[in-house]
């Protein structure tokens, strides 16, 4: 299976950002005796040094595992912000991508905030410099900036609201209902399909995300016809071909859930395929097939994983611990601007919760739902 290239040449991006280095970096695989000794080793670290493992859900299943065994936590981006602001932990160990540990920083500058590697970006955050965004701000002072959770912390500074996947329709849903125009920033297949459930005027900045964008709707439909009563779901950084197809369009954590409770003896998931691991635990029995991103009309054929999510692993986990580096650090007076745009959207979610005394996407016990 070929990997998705894709080079950033901007020499002031942080992170890896050719996805022939972030490769490069992905940890080898272990053996089983490797990896029980490493996890042994990551538990013993995190309960001696009082710290506590955040993960995605598309990180090694090892990590998620780890995390879960741990009194840690394996969510979509929302519910780790929410977490590892809210745990008692003095440090926090990101298994994800940078901005995510930046996040978590920007929400706790009293922690110390551990990631296996700093190179672990994200490309919807390299394809959205924050000189650049600050120049399509100023010429259109009018709309209220929202930008998505994947973005560095300067571009965050630049905005007025963040969102994640899990609320971002609620609020735009709620600015347009209060008149205002939106610009929106950086991935335009999530941006376009909230301009589309909205009706919002939204300017819209060009990035996708490298994973998403290569699912493709016409071998999503003879996949489709191949299992009827498969249910289709996907995450909306897909294009709008497959977003089309969808019975459920939500954040990771949506999707877990509606596999765990979903009637369907079968699912089609359209996003990292790292959820798989997590929704065969929470689903045994249930039959998961991966969306197609090959095929007559794709480009190249992906193998549907984010490199910079597969850079984390158990031994990069277990080295940060030991020598507490590499550290997020995010400079002051940014981190108080950027934070303005987090809790705002904190803000909006917990008060929709105590509204309606129910989740914006749902929870069900054992997923990291927002
Ligand atoms: P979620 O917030 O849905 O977990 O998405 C994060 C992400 O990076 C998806 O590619
Ligand atoms: Fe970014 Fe896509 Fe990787 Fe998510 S899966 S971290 S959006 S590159």
């Amino acid at each position: 299976m070929s990997q998705t290239l894709f080079d950033y040449t901007r020499q002031d991006a942080a992170g890896a950002c050719s996805t022939a280095h972030a490769w490069a970096k992905v940890p080898a695989p272990l053996t089983p005796p490797e990896r029980h000794a490493l996890a042994e080793r990551a538990a013993a670290l995190l309960k001696q040094h009082n710290a506590v493992l955040v993960a995605h859900y598309y990180v090694d299943g090892a990590l998620q595992d780890l995390a879960l065994a741990t009194g840690g936590i394996v969510s979509d981006s929302l519910e780790m912000a929410r977490f590892g602001r809210d745990h008692a932990a003095q440090t926090l160990v990101v298994a994800g991508v940078r901005f995510m540990g930046e996040t978590a920083k920007i929400l706790s500058p009293e922690k110390r905030v551990l990631m296996p590697d700093l190179d672990a970006t994200c490309s919807l955050d390299l394809g959205c410099p924050a000189d650049d965004f600050a120049r399509f701000c100023d010429a259109h002072p009018d709309r209220q900036v929202v930008v998505y959770a994947n973005t560095s912390a300067a571009v965050k500074a630049r905005a007025d609201w963040m969102v994640t996947s899990s609320c971002a329709l609620e609020i735009v849903s709620d600015l347009h209902a209060k008149g205002q125009k939106i610009l929106w920033a950086p991935d335009r297949h999530l941006g376009r399909y909230i301009q589309e459930q909205t009706g919002a005027d939204m300017l819209l900045w060009n990035g996708a995300c490298i994973v998403h964008d290569e699912f493709r709707g016409l071998e999503l439909e003879i996949l489709r016809e191949q299992h009827p009563g498969a249910l289709v779901l996907v995450h909306p950084e897909s294009p709008k071909s497959v977003v089309e197809q969808a019975d459920v369009v939500g954040s990771t954590s949506a999707l877990i859930k509606a596999v765990v409770e979903g009637n369907a003896p079968a699912y089609i998931v359209a996003t990292d395929n790292g959820i798989l691991h997590r929704m065969r635990q929470l689903a045994p029995g249930k039959t998961l097939i991966e969306a197609p991103t090959a095929g007559n009309s794709a480009t190249c054929k992906s193998c549907a994983h984010c490199p910079w999510m597969a850079m984390n692993g158990l031994a990069n986990l277990v080295d940060c611990l030991e020598s507490g580096e590499p550290q997020i650090q995010v400079d002051e007076p940014l981190r108080v601007k950027a934070q303005a745009c987090i809790n705002r959207m904190l803000d909006f979610t917990a008060a929709r919760r105590s509204a309606t005394a129910a989740p914006t996407s749902g929870i069900t016990p054992g997923i990291g739902a927002a």
